[in-house]
């Protein structure tokens, strides 16, 4: 199988998302024309260093290139400003100067971190994203949103910062663990229900394929979900109106993250599973969409082996009242009014602004009290 290209299309920080097998052999052709000199940082996880790193080390070392890496904690902790703080420090230690580049590879934790010290690092150097799970080939590491968590909400620190290039390489998925590709399935999934349905009419025929890891199929799968990221991306870079879309199922989603204090408990792709069932609920209860969408979009989800609702959190979460106050921190909010990705249809959502806070709690509490929607 060949590699494929999808363009950014963002002016001066333009760039290429590689999509295929055997990208990590190739990163030294690929990563050259972005180096100054032959030597770029290496920032990873441990669970990347023993899966991942060793081949990318041995392909840019035996092109001249000298890539030290700097190995950090995996899981969404990481996305501190304690790790922050430590990365900017070793990346200076290793000698990073203003025009080096700065590879992040890992999955949305690494990127999100890495991007975000390449941010401010000397104010700025360039990095490239090399996603090794899933949801980072399909979302994360794709547009630029670089940043850490805050104890009052996820990604609420950061910075817009977008890489020279994009490797993803099909075969580092090949050693995801099954919870983890159905988290990145639910990103890919969102794609085609904010605005794509023929794409979702092809996952619904295909997500035991992607889930098996089927190359052509997990192939089409990311390139599409890429595809309509650049669109988006390209038409909306910082977020002041359609790339909100991205967003669908995020503000549930993010809640009940910061409910369960971003621990393994519940990965963000099985936060944004259960938050896009929500969404389609949430806009069937305000009339906005035909009844039934949220169990047809939960059985979907379910074939992926991602959870559907809140029951299914293996934490005890807090009550409705607790999880819309964590929700007036997400980003969307305006003027202390909340903003939510609601839904039409499949594939055709839009962006409702100053949603009426009783009629979030009405449904979160109504919600709160099913066990599970659509169980078979
Ligand atoms: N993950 C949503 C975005 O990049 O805008």
């Amino acid at each position: 199988m060949k590699s494929e290209t999808v363009h950014v299309d963002l002016a001066g920080r333009s760039y290429d998302i590689a999509i295929g097998p055997g990208l990590l052999a190739e990163a030294p052709a690929r990563v050259s024309p972005f180096l100054k000199r032959p030597f770029a940082v290496i920032v990873t996880d441990e669970n990347v260093a023993s899966a991942q790193l060793p081949a990318l080390q041995k392909a840019l070392q035996a092109a001249g290139i000298n890539c030290p890496a700097i190995t950090l904690p995996a899981g969404e902790g990481t996305k501190s400003f304690t790790q922050l703080a430590g990365l900017c420090d070793q990346l200076l230690a290793a000698g990073v100067e203003r025009k080096d580049i700065v590879i992040a590879l890992g999955g949305g934790v690494i990127g999100d971190l890495t991007g975000f010290a390449a941010a401010i690092l000397r104010r700025g150097v360039n990095f490239i994203q090399i996603p090794t799970s899933l949801l980072a080939q399909v979302d994360s590491s794709v547009g630029g949103k670089t940043g850490i968590n805050s104890k009052h909400g996820k990604n609420l620190i950061g910075a817009f910062h977008q890489p020279v290039a994009v490797l993803a390489d099909l075969d580092v998925l090949k050693t995801l663990p099954q919870r983890q590709r159905a988290a990145g399935y639910a990103e890919i999934a969102k794609y085609g229900l904010l605005g794509n349905a023929a794409f979702f009419k092809w996952l619904d025929q295909n997500v035991e394929s992607i889930m098996a890891g089927d190359r052509a199929a997990t192939a089409h799968a990311v390139k599409t979900s890429c595809e309509m990221k650049a669109r988006i991306v390209a038409e909306d870079e910082t977020e002041t109106g359609v790339r909100a879309l991205l967003n669908l199922g995020h503000t549930f989603g993010h809640a009940l993250e910061a409910a369960t204090g971003y621990s393994s408990t519940l990965l963000h792709g099985e936060a944004v599973a259960i938050g896009m069932v929500q969404a389609f609920g949430f806009s069937e209860s305000l009339g906005h969409c035909p009844q039934g969408l949220n169990r047809k979009v939960a059985a979907h989800l379910r074939r992926a082996g991602l959870p559907t609702h809140m029951s299914e959190i293996k934490a005890t979460l807090p009550p409705p009242e607790k999880l819309l106050q964590l929700m007036y921190q997400d980003k969307k909010a305006e003027s202390g009014k909340l903003t939510f990705i609601l839904a039409k249809d499949i594939g055709e959502s839009f962006i409702a602004k100053g949603v009426d806070e009783a009629k979030v709690l009405a449904f979160l509490k109504e919600d709160a009290a099913k066990q599970g929607l659509a169980k078979p």
